[in-house]
């Protein structure tokens, strides 16, 4: 507020001495207040954020750590041949029965991973039960979907081509023979894993794609403010940051995502009012498994709705009033809900445009299977 004092009290000194010069002309001097008035603000709001009042204790912050540059596997060979082979299938409809879908259409990277639908039309346009959760900094999670039923995005890549309900692909042969059927993609196989018997396979199909997503990070203010810039958030972010910690949801989402570190139950002490996905329960066939859901990542939580496992909650703000609710046993004041929302907003990274730029893909030839057309195609 003092900070939009003084740039306003500047102005109208600027205004003043200006008049003085032009002592006449009192009526452009009048149209220049205005301008001032009305300028004053916006160059309030492209200074600096203002430094942080609120001191967030070290024992919060370490609970969080930034976000690395990329999150490295194993290290293997031909790294760079794989990552490149690993955009061109992120993007590769021709893996799909219509050849309409890709990885891309459901979790679009030009837009945080997401296509912003409850649940994602697939093949023939079914949808699956549940909201498709973002590709970005999926690579760094303890295990992979919602139920944690895949280890690691190599394994889990070679799931959805397969899925009736997403890419509908009829055998991991029939993907083979597709990417065949094109030289270039013979070629980049070779190059991406050179030295194996028989680089183009489908398992090596998940790696180059792994080998890809583990590029994929947003890096945002919230990193740099925790690798010491105090500046880097707003007041009112930090006071955010201490709602959030203080009511407890740091204790599940924690760590460099916010989150993909666990499994919890939705609805630790209310019930969750949707009990229709067992969640994990439907992998272990353990019943204190229902209700158990990956913790998701709040990296880009502003970007990522609709949320929850079913997607079924459109707002951020419901989302959090939720979780106070059901997670925490609190009614959370609709000051304190709008105040973890802000600091939300910092964890709004920066998409690697270049990283995630559509390649050049090989052209079909007369041996690349048709489409099937006897389905509707995915997306309008
Ligand atoms: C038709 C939409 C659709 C397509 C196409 C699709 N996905 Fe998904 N993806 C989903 C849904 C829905 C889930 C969550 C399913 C679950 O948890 O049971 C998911 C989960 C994931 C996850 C797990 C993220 C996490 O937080 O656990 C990754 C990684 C992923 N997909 C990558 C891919 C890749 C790579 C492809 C292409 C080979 C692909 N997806 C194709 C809808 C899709
Ligand atoms: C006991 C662990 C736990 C606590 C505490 C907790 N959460 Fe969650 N959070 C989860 C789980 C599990 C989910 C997924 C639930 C589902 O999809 O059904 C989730 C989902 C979310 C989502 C939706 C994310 C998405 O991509 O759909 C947001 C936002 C969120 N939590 C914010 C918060 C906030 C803010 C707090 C504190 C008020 C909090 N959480 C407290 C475990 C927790």
């Amino acid at each position: 507020m003092t900070r939009t004092i003084s740039v306003t009290g500047l102005a109208l000194v600027i205004v003043a001495c200006n008049n003085q010069q032009a002592e006449a002309n009192k009526g452009a001097a009048v149209a220049a207040v205005a301008t001032a008035a009305t300028v004053a603000p916006a160059t309030t709001v492209a200074t600096a954020p203002k430094p942080a009042v609120k001191e967030i204790s070290e024992r919060v912050l370490r609970r969080f750590t930034p976000v690395r540059a990329r999150i490295e596997g194993e290290q293997q060979p031909a790294m760079e041949e794989r990552v490149a082979l690993g955009r061109m299938l992120f993007h590769e409809t021709r893996l799909s029965m219509s050849q309409a879908i890709s990885c891309n259409s459901c979790h679009r990277l030009d837009n945080y991973g997401v296509d912003n639908e409850a649940t994602s039309p697939g093949h023939d346009g079914q949808r699956g039960k549940r909201n498709s959760p973002t590709v970005y900094h999926a690579a760094g999670f303890a295990d992979q979907f919602w139920d944690g039923r895949a280890e690691d995005v190599e394994q889990q890549a070679l799931g959805p081509i397969l899925a009736g309900v997403e890419m509908a692909a009829p055998s991991p042969k029939y993907v083979v023979n597709v990417l065949k059927s094109m030289p270039p993609y013979v070629q980049a196989f070779q190059r991406a894993f050179p030295g194996e018997k028989e680089p183009l396979k489908f398992a090596n199909v998940g790696v180059a794609i792994g080998a890809f997503e583990r590029g994929l990070v947003t890096p945002s203010r919230w990193d740099d403010y925790l690798r010491g810039n105090k500046e880097a958030l707003t007041a009112e972010e930090v006071d955010g940051l201490s709602v959030f910690a203080e009511v407890g949801c740091a204790d599940c989402h924690t760590g460099e995502f916010l989150g993909g570190s666990m499994h919890k139950k939705a609805g630790v002490v209310q019930p969750w009012p949707n009990q229709e996905d067992p969640g994990r329960a439907g992998v272990t066939k353990n019943d204190s498994d229902r209700m158990m859901f990956k913790v998701p990542t709040l990296r880009n939580i502003t970007k990522t709705g609709p949320y929850f496992h079913d997607g079924s909650v459109k707002t951020l703000d419901e989302a959090v009033n939720m979780m106070g609710k059901h997670q925490l046993g609190i009614d959370l004041s609709q000051e304190e809900v709008a105040s973890i929302v802000t600091w939300l907003g910092s964890l709004t990274g920066q998409i690697p445009t270049d990283y995630i730029k559509k390649p050049d893909l090989p052209e079909s030839t007369v041996g690349t299977p048709r489409p099937d057309r006897s389905v509707a195609s995915n997306r309008p």
